[in-house]
């Protein structure tokens, strides 16, 4: 009886572990073979199930009171890749965010091969057919960027544009916190629209929660505080305004403000964020612009 029991399982591990039998053509016309979605279900098992769930769902065995819990990869929905908001991301997007992680989240940087990091990437595509499997699905549109008309020579001069794009051309204060005093919020508006601002949101200061496509309100991040879960460097900045954050209410800026803009903006996130490593720097902004 005992070696039946052990065969059955013995067989049911062996079939465990290839559960794909024929290839699959994903969005872009992408053919994997099978071979390479086991790899990858072998892979995802070894690595993402105790967060992602066996089926996908965001819902593995560490998920409870994770913030921002492990993406529910049946949603086909993705806040990071650099496409535009809702499109599907490229393999080299889902190579980068396994890659290099997202910082602040549970999502680590994944050391593992590059075959298995290809394979993993096509299996979790398994986890939401309706939006990737078949030919007749596409992948997202790339943005070409635009030359950086400022550069480190004119940093300052893109710093203080950024600043004023900020809260007043792009309103981002709207889910982000200001940062900057009253009295140069009305000024810069003055400056642009031609009249001060009479009266402020009692929480300019403060991060707005907003509603997401997730099941989650998603919390705008304080730049001189939080770590930026897709930004390793600046150019990173750039992208992210580019395309956005899908499902999270952040929208991209490409067409929405000037692509200068767009690069000012950038600047400013960054002088931002260099705030973070410096705490008496912080502490010393932001009194200076709170009460002002
Ligand atoms: C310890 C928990 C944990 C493990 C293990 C883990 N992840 Fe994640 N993963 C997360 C969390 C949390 C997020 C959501 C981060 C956010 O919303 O900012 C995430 C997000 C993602 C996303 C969405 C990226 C986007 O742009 O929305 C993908 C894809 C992903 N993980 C794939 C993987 C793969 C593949 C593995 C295994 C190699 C893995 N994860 C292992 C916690 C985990
Ligand atoms: C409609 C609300 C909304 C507006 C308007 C908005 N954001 Fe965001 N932003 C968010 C939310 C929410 C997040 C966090 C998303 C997440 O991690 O799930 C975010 C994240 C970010 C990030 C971090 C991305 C990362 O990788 O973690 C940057 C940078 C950013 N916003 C810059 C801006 C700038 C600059 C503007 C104005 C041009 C702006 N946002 C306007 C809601 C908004």
């Amino acid at each position: 009886m005992k070696f039946v029991i052990l065969a059955l399982l013995l067989s049911l591990v062996a079939c465990e572990k290839t559960p794909f039998v024929e290839s699959k053509t994903f969005a872009g016309g992408k053919v994997v073979d099978s071979a390479t979605l086991n790899l990858g279900y072998t892979t995802y098992l070894e690595y993402c199930v105790q967060c992602h769930g066996a089926n996908g769902d965001g819902k593995g065995v560490s998920w409870a009171g994770m913030y921002p819990a492990p993406r529910n990869l049946t949603q086909g929905l993705y806040k990071f890749a650099n496409v535009p908001y809702g499109e599907l991301p490229h393999d080299a997007d889902f190579h980068r965010i396994i890659r290099k992680g997202l910082n602040g989240s549970a999502m680590l940087p994944w050391d593992i091969s590059d075959e298995r990091l290809d394979a993993v990437t096509q299996y979790i595509k398994t986890f939401a057919p309706q939006v990737w499997e078949g030919a007749d699905k596409t992948l997202g549109t790339k943005i070409e960027a635009t030359p950086d008309p400022y550069g480190p020579g004119k940093k300052a001069e893109a710093i203080a544009r950024g600043a004023k794009v900020y809260h007043i051309v792009a309103q981002c204060t709207t889910c982000h916190r200001a940062y900057a005093s009253k009295s140069d919020i009305s000024n810069w508006n003055k400056e642009i629209n031609g009249s001060p601002i009479a009266s402020f949101d009692s929480n300019l200061y403060e991060l707005k929660p907003q509603d997401s496509e997730y099941d989650y309100k998603v919390i705008p991040p304080d730049f001189t505080y939080h770590p930026l879960r897709s930004i390793f460097s600046t150019e990173d900045i750039y992208q992210r305004l580019l395309y956005g954050v899908s499902g999270s209410g952040m929208p991209g800026w490409k067409d929405v403000v000037a692509d200068d803009d767009i690069w000012a903006l950038t600047y400013y996130v960054e002088s931002l964020r260099e705030l973070k490593s410096n705490t008496q720097a912080r502490d010393a902004f932001l009194k200076s612009i709170e009460g002002n």
